[in-house]
């Protein structure tokens, strides 16, 4: 069944936020703390090793009944189900979406088409188990016998941002292994990689659900021949390249082994994929015991969020105070600023969720949506952002509604550095809330001995309004487990605001003009004529040519 089609401006919820909004929207943060102890407490959801405080939200409890209220007249509850059981709700592809099954239990049962998916998955699942610790224990060695030393892994957005995304933040759980990523067309980009590496100790994992796309397929053949070219012969492809993909046919082309293919399946969507052989690379880089404790984390998310009630659903909530701002307050972007420094990679990865999914203009009538979908997401870890574009959030004009992600232990379990990343980490999301007044301002410069004409010309230059709306995430540690459960937790969050704009999320046609577009120009390129293009194109095409 098809996710129904509602407005949500049409909505009762709807009018009675615009209403609320109008009545609320310059009420400061600060004085909804100081007249309400309890607040904290209010605003915070705890859930396993997570506490989400989101109490430092422009919200009062009316916000947060209108915005469950919508919830309910949009039929979340309808569309949750839908999602799981593996409705087609992907809809101008004709496809489930169920990424949710790649970590769910295998007792369970997920019908595609009436046949249960779980048995292949966990067929697959075995398979990467094998493969995996073949190559990590040197059992599986390269054509002159020696064991692996480094894994490529080539693919592009999300059979790339996810495995390097989560190679990079469980670092700290990693193996001999070092695992390169090759995705840009550019040509430098796969040149740079390969010139450090050896052939014969260097594993390549081509990533690619369709096997049709022009970057991955230019690389893999840049790779093959530079492997050809090294040493290495068309028999000894069998042993240094894998592939994961729907294509199997295609794979079967480029010579790959067929005891070294990793299917996958059209009702995972590529930027939700890392949970399937896509995920390959990192379970080649810190084993496929933590690979799996990362599903499980994400399966006890999805549980969360399937069966908790909306107003202590945290996925539910997020979601919920991202409409709030998007649509009433006109917030056009989020930041994710993660305080550890293994998720650098962070808000990279979780761009192509959100702006991939939720970046629609036509509603499920395929009608023009007349109000805001997708918000901009993006971020730095802290406290590196706070040298660079922290400055904006706290004095600029933009209202930014900013997640903050941190941990209570460090893993190398450095006391003294953590403990001034986490004041900075409290300090931030304080300061965005209350911001300074004048008369503090002032008492500053007093102290300092400042002339009345001096204090006068500075204090409104070190004024912060504050009022800024942060997220809270305090979380054990970062583990395998919690790192599964946060990325779940976000996907879920694409879902429910998807389901609220009335948008198809799980497509992505805006990617293709920009292809299409580009496979004419390469001839244009290549061939001594150009075609027609516009005035502007067509004289940087003349010079680039020249
Ligand atoms: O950018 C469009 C897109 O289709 C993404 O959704 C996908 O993750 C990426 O291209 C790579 O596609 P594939 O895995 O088929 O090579």
């Amino acid at each position: 069944m098809p996710l129904q089609n509602i407005d949500p401006t049409t909505t009762i919820a709807w009018k009675k936020l615009t209403e609320h909004f109008k009545e609320t929207r310059h009420t400061h943060l600060k004085n909804l703390f100081s007249s309400d102890a309890q607040r904290a407490e209010t605003f915070t959801l705890r859930w396993n090793d997570f506490l989400v405080d989101y109490s430092k939200n422009r919200i009062t409890s009316k916000t947060t009944r209108l915005l469950l209220a919508l919830a309910q007249e949009v039929q979340l509850k309808d569309a949750i189900q839908k999602y799981f059981e593996g409705d087609a709700i992907n809809e101008t592809e004709g496809r489930a979406v169920l990424h949710t099954a790649l970590r769910a239990k295998k007792t369970d049962t997920v019908l595609v088409n009436g046949a249960n998916v779980i048995p292949e998955v966990y067929k697959v699942k075995e398979h990467i188990k094998s493969f995996t610790k073949a190559i990590i224990s040197g059992e599986s060695t390269g054509y002159t016998g020696k064991p692996f030393t480094d894994v490529v892994n080539i693919g592009i957005g999300g059979s790339d941002l996810g495995p390097a995304m989560v190679t990079e933040a469980l670092k700290f759980y990693k193996n001999h292994l070092n695992v390169h990523f090759v995705s840009n067309v550019d040509g430098d980009h796969v040149h740079e990689v390969l010139k450090g590496l050896n052939p014969e100790t260097t594993l390549f994992v081509i990533v690619s659900k369709t096997f049709t796309t022009q970057e991955t397929l230019s690389n893999a053949t840049t790779i093959k021949k530079w492997f050809l070219d090294n040493g290495g012969e068309q028999t000894d492809i069998a042993k240094h390249f894998a592939a994961v993909s729907t294509n199997t046919a295609k794979i079967k082309e480029f010579g790959i082994s067929a005891k070294n293919v990793f299917p996958m399946w059209d009702w995972v969507g590529g930027r939700f994929s890392l949970w399937s052989a896509v995920g390959l690379s990192i379970a080649l880089a810190v084993g496929y015991e933590n690979f799996d404790s990362m599903l499980v984390g994400a399966n006890e998310m999805d549980e969360h969020f399937k069966t908790t009630d909306f107003k202590d659903n945290i996925p539910v909530v997020l979601a919920l105070l991202s409409v709030w701002y998007n649509n009433f307050y006109g917030a056009d972007t989020e930041a994710i600023i993660p305080y550890t420094q293994y998720l650098s990679r962070f808000s990279a990865y979780l761009q192509q969720g959100f702006m991939e999914s939720n970046g629609k203009s036509m509603d499920r009538n395929g009608h023009r949506v007349e109000h805001e979908t997708g918000t901009i997401l993006w971020g730095e870890p802290g406290t590196n952002s706070q040298h660079a574009f922290f400055q904006l959030m706290h004095q600029g004009t933009k209202l930014i509604p900013t997640d903050f992600i941190g941990y209570k232990e460090s893993l190398h379990g450095d006391k003294d550095h953590h403990n001034k990343l986490m004041a900075n980490f409290f300090a931030q999301t304080e300061a965005l809330m209350n911001g300074k007044t004048a008369e503090t301002v002032e008492q500053e410069l007093l102290e300092k001995n400042i002339s009345q004409d001096e204090i006068k010309k500075l204090v409104p230059f070190k004024i912060f309004e504050g009022n800024k709306p942060t997220t809270t995430f305090l979380i054990d540690k970062l583990t395998p487990k919690s790192l599964g459960a946060l990325i779940a937790m976000y996907e879920h969050k694409i879902f429910v605001q998807g389901v609220i704009w009335n948008v198809f999320s799980f497509d992505q046609w805006g990617v293709e003009l920009g292809k299409q577009l580009a496979t004419a120009i390469l001839k244009d390129i290549e061939n001594s004529e150009i075609t027609d293009h516009d005035g502007s194109t067509l004289q940087l095409l003349q010079y680039f040519k020249s």
